[in-house]
């Protein structure tokens, strides 16, 4: 059921990554390991009015996961999320759970895109203890007071916030 294009077992791992984590991260080094290609797809104009845009996000993913190879594909969708995951050849959305809180929005959103689109299944991944605790926001805002980031963000997203807030 999770086969796609050519046997291939694809999935889309998408958000408004404003800054990429390494809890989101983490989620992509554990989805490569039960899927052949991941696209991390950045949404582009999402409702929470990014800090980045949308290029600034795809370029900091990519530098960021570049030691994950190939099977890794960096994008950005405007539309209904179900309609890339189509256009991709895809049948799978990945989503990361941190903790119970995180469970009444995502089973939220997975039955709105199981309604939108009943072939596609959503598979939640667990995010490591570590991580936890970790989202954009609140990177954004330790990043904004000069707080250090260093151990919540890869290196170079780190550098980047580090300029922008200078
Ligand atoms: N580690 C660290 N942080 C994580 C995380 C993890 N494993 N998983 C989620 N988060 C954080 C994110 O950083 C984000 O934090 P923020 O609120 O501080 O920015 C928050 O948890 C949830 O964001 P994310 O998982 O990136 O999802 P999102 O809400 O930003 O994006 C879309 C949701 C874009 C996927 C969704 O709105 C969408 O599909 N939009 C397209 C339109 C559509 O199809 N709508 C109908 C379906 S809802």
């Amino acid at each position: 059921m999770t086969t796609s294009k050519g046997g291939q077992r694809i999935a889309v791992y998408a958000g408004t990554f404003d800054p990429i984590t390494n809890g989101h991260r983490d989620i992509v080094e554990r989805a490569i390991t039960v899927f052949d290609r991941v696209y991390m797809a950045v949404a582009e104009s999402s409702a929470k009015n990014p800090l980045f845009s949308a290029d600034e996000r795809k370029t900091m993913i990519t530098a960021a996961l570049a030691d994950l190879g190939d099977r890794v594909i960096v994008d950005s969708f405007n539309t209904l999320l179900v309609d890339y995951v189509r256009s991709v050849g895809a049948k799978v959305i990945i989503r990361g759970l941190r903790a119970v809180s995180d469970y009444e929005y995502e089973a939220q959103m997975a039955m709105i895109n199981r309604h939108l689109a009943e072939e596609i299944e959503t598979v939640f991944l667990m995010t490591s203890d570590h991580c936890s605790f970790i989202n954009s926001s609140i990177v954004r805002q330790v990043a904004k007071f000069g707080g250090d980031v260093s151990a919540l963000v890869p290196k170079n997203v780190a550098e980047v916030l580090r300029r922008k807030f200078s």
